[in-house]
């Protein structure tokens, strides 16, 4: 199905916080992939159903079969099931390995933009022209780019949107921009946004994810109490929501998606109907622990 790339230019701004959040929100079946060629983090970051994920199942498992031609139907396979119920693909352990990886990339693109029944949500870091994994950008249907309201965030984005812009502006059907701010920075992140995209017409504002210290400690080994409740859940929702509805129209994606109502995230029936920990019904309120928001919005 889809490639939807998610990047950043400079500053850690919340990419990988940001891909696992909208693959975790997705309302069809997703996978997130660890592509990031500085090292992956991922695996790190979340637990597997019984214990730590495996670091060697993942991309550098994918690696073998991609040198000797690699079929979309293998990827699956290489994924591991994180806690909660996510599908994740861990990275590379470190900037050593991007080099073997280098000449595969185009293999890797190919194979994530059509895994049978599965979106992929590829966190590909920081991507500037000369990047070993552009073809990342050049053969998704959705690059998702992550910034901060901040002016240096706002000028590194925008330089990097224009150096980008002849792939992203004939390659990709939707460039998403995503600004990751607090809820009192609703005017400073307004004027980031319009910093960023004025007059760059390709690019779509999929609006604002909550800077929710509270919540993210659920994509660092935390304990969140009823996540699908917290700000970071409900603005993530709205994103998806852009996000589908572009893919949609531009054709990417068949069907329409079940409309996500924001305020009744936190409902009882949403709560139900959360499929926490693969057990559909499990209530959220006996799901503390290391838990992955798992498509709270539904
Ligand atoms: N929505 C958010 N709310 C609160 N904190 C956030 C949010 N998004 C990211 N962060 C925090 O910002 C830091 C960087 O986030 P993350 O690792 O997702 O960024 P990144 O862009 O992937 O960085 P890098 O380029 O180093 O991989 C982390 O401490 C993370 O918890
Ligand atoms: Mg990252």
């Amino acid at each position: 199905m889809a490639l939807l790339s998610v990047m950043s230019a400079k500053g850690a701004p919340g990419a990988t916080t940001t891909a696992l959040l909208l693959a975790n929100l997705w309302p069809t079946s997703s996978l997130v992939v660890d592509a990031d060629p500085l090292g992956g983090d991922i695996a790190l970051r979340l637990a597997g159903e019984h214990g730590p994920l495996n670091p060697n199942q993942g991309l550098m498992s994918l690696l073998p079969a991609a040198r000797r031609g690699l079929v979309p139907e293998m990827v699956p396979g290489h994924a591991q099931t994180a806690l909660g119920g996510q599908q994740v693909m861990p990275g590379l352990p470190g900037p050593e390995q991007a080099v073997a990886v280098a000449p595969l990339w185009p293999e890797l693109a190919n194979a994530f933009g059509k895994v049978p029944g599965t979106d992929v949500f590829a966190d590909v870091g920081q991507v500037h022209a000369r990047s070993s994994h552009l073809v990342m950008l050049e053969r998704a249907d959705a690059v998702i780019c992550v910034f901060r309201p901040t002016a240096w965030s706002v000028v590194h984005t925008r330089r990097r949107l224009e150096a980008l812009q002849d792939i992203l502006r004939e390659r990709t059907s939707l460039v998403g921009m995503v600004c990751v701010a607090a809820h009192d920075q609703a005017a400073e992140a307004k004027a980031a946004i319009e910093g960023v995209t004025s007059g760059l017409r390709w690019t779509t504002d999929l609006g604002v994810i909550a800077h929710d210290r509270k919540a993210v400690v659920m994509y660092e080994g935390g304990v969140v109490y009823r996540p699908e409740r917290s700000l970071l859940a409900r603005s993530g929702s709205g994103v998806v929501q852009r996000l589908h509805d572009g893919l949609a129209a531009a054709g990417v994606l068949s069907g329409v998606p079940t409309p996500v109502d924001e305020a009744s995230a936190g409902d009882e029936a949403a709560v139900d109907e959360s499929p926490f920990d693969g057990e559909p019904g499990k209530r959220a309120d006996r799901t503390r622990g290391r838990r992955v928001l798992r498509r709270a919005s539904r």
